[in-house]
């Protein structure tokens, strides 16, 4: 998807020179940075935010893997903690594309400045990262900010990348197999991952600590309503009676839905997050279950087992 780009020699790339890297199935190289694999443009704007991020305690951070929900999460969040601001009818949302309300701290704030000024934002503050855990800056591990995980299942996460990388590619950029990618998924080569240790991060993370929670995309696309309750608690902006009786659960839960977002024309037509990333490549099935008309079930039984063997023990299954 990122095309490989000439970087100029920086401190930056000085660094990528010493780190291991493996071709993604995308194309480009990934590189290993601190346990974990990302491009190097990631790796740009991550060193900046894990220098000079300064977390408020009224701080509302996502954090996911790419392809778990990131965006519809984007979305309920910003709904829910802006709902006395904007009435759902006049929500921002409608004509902005999520990605713009709630800003990735390495694909955007840090990577566009070394320092971005985020003081003056309202408050609270909402950001999201695909970072793990365990390279998040001390500064928001030691303050009292909220941090919300969203994890899917493996095979689902897989096929939608898949996809997201077949329909935001450069021309003529080398891509790997479907098999190819799987087999690079399995030994943990994908953005941000290992898999099983970017859930498992932040899974431990919210068995340690009250100011982590963790949410499954399968259990939201089951109840959205619940977890849209149990979330506005969670971040502090719990429902008033009043608001339960307006049924304001369900009217966010409607705005933020698959089938809402996808329609809208600000992200139908035209909208891109980076120059190949369109919009519309955010919205593809949302369903759960899809992997099964892609992968052969003994790929299915040979990540299951992978994930009982790495997964074992924790509590956390998908
Ligand atoms: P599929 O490719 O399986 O359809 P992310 O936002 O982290 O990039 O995740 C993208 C996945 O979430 C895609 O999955 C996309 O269709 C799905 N998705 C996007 N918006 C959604 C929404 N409002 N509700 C449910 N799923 C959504």
């Amino acid at each position: 998807m990122s095309k490989e780009v000439t970087e100029p020699r920086d401190e930056f790339q000085e660094l990528l020179d010493t780190l291991p890297k493996q071709r993604h199935f995308d194309g480009p190289y990934r590189y290993h940075y601190k346990d974990f694999w990302c491009s190097s443009y990631a790796v740009r704007g991550i060193i900046p935010f894990q220098r000079h991020f300064e977390a408020h305690d009224s701080d509302i951070l996502l954090a996911t893997l790419p392809k778990s929900g990131t965006t519809w999460l984007k979305a309920l969040i910003f709904s829910i903690v802006n709902r006395t601001k904007f009435p759902l009818s006049q929500s921002p949302l409608l004509t902005t594309n999520p990605h713009e309300l709630v800003r990735f701290f390495e694909f955007d704030l840090y990577s566009k400045d070394e320092k971005p000024n985020l003081e003056d934002l309202p408050c609270p503050r909402i950001f999201a990262t695909h970072v793990p855990y365990n390279a998040l800056p001390q500064s928001i591990v030691n303050s009292r900010c909220r941090i919300v995980y969203i994890g899917r299942n493996p095979l689902d996460q897989f096929i939608s990348y898949w996809h997201f990388v077949l329909k935001n590619q450069y021309e003529n950029s080398e891509t790997f197999s479907l098999d190819e990618g799987f087999e690079l998924f399995c030994r943990g080569i994908q953005n941000f991952g290992p898999f099983w240790d970017h859930v498992l991060g932040y899974w431990g993370a919210s068995i340690e600590s009250q100011k982590v929670l963790f949410l499954k995309y399968e259990d939201l696309k089951e109840d959205v309503t619940s977890h849209v309750r149990k979330l506005a608690e969670f971040m502090g902006f719990p429902f008033s009676v009043e608001e339960e009786k307006q049924e304001l659960v369900k009217q966010i839960s409607n705005l933020c839905s698959f089938e809402n977002l996808k329609n809208l024309e600000v992200n139908r037509v035209g909208g891109r997050l980076v120059p190949v990333v369109q919009y519309s490549s955010l919205f593809r099935k949302g369903q759960v279950g899809d992997w099964a008309n892609h992968l052969s079930p003994s790929m299915a039984d040979r990540l299951e087992k992978i994930m009982e063997e790495k997964l074992g023990g924790s509590g956390l299954t998908f």
